[in-house]
């Protein structure tokens, strides 16, 4: 069993009722965001990249529950000048690790990482028996064909909002070439710079592609599925 908790924008949990792990934790200043970070409980904390709307609410939560941060150590690096005492663990793009709640592994994004020297990226969580891959906020490229051929995916959380990342005709380019079989899109109607027609984004994807396209609204929890 995995639940998918939406918190708006590219803020979500996962949680196998065991473990729980959060993603790019960033509700302080989001206006969508549905939750309080002071609310939420976690075991982990995977990052994409430095930008505000990402990192966010990390170092924080991080200090207050004592989750483990994960990202790229230029990035880890900022976490712990904000919140000293913090416990991060320092990853690059290729690279896979073995967790208690399962195997994650680093993936390449094409988007500036906000902190000097470092990278932006996406992952590939397996938890529960399903693999969820999350592209972070990233330009279309072609290796996303390469990141289902490993580990067959299950879910990819893909940004459609435009201007910053993919917009509707990539991220549906995107959903054909990773193979995946469920698609929830992510990463628009934060602000108006990236308003997108989401119908128009699952009419699209699943024309073009194998994959169902899962709308989920902030503050929603989607059962994920074999
Ligand atoms: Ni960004
Ligand atoms: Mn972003």
């Amino acid at each position: 069993m995995l639940q998918f908790h939406y918190f708006g924008h590219a803020c979500f949990l996962l949680d196998d009722g065991k473990y729980k792990v959060l993603v790019d934790p960033y509700f302080t200043g989001n206006p969508v965001a549905t939750a309080e970070p002071e609310a939420i409980e976690c075991d982990y904390i995977l990052l994409s990249h430095a930008h505000q709307d990402h990192l966010g609410d990390a170092p924080a939560i991080a200090k207050r529950t004592g989750a483990v941060v994960i990202g790229v150590p230029e990035v880890l690096q900022l976490c712990v000048q904000q919140e000293g005492g913090i416990q991060v663990h320092g990853m690059n793009l290729g690279g896979s690790q073995q967790l208690p709640f399962g195997k994650i592994r680093m993936t390449l994004a094409l988007h500036s990482s906000g902190v000097p020297g470092g990278i932006a990226c996406g992952y590939v969580i397996q938890m529960g028996g399903i693999n969820v891959y999350f592209a972070g906020d990233t330009a279309l490229f072609g290796d996303m064909k390469l990141i289902g051929h490993k580990d067959p995916l299950d879910y990819a959380l893909l940004p459609i909002g435009d201007n910053y990342t993919m917009g509707l005709e990539d991220a549906a380019v995107a959903a054909q070439w990773l193979n995946v079989r469920h698609v929830i899109p992510i990463h628009y109607n934060t602000w108006p710079v990236i308003s997108q027609e989401v119908e128009r984004y699952k009419e699209l994807t699943e024309t073009m592609s194998r994959a169902e396209v899962h709308i989920v609204k902030p503050g929603e929890v989607l059962e994920l599925v074999k």
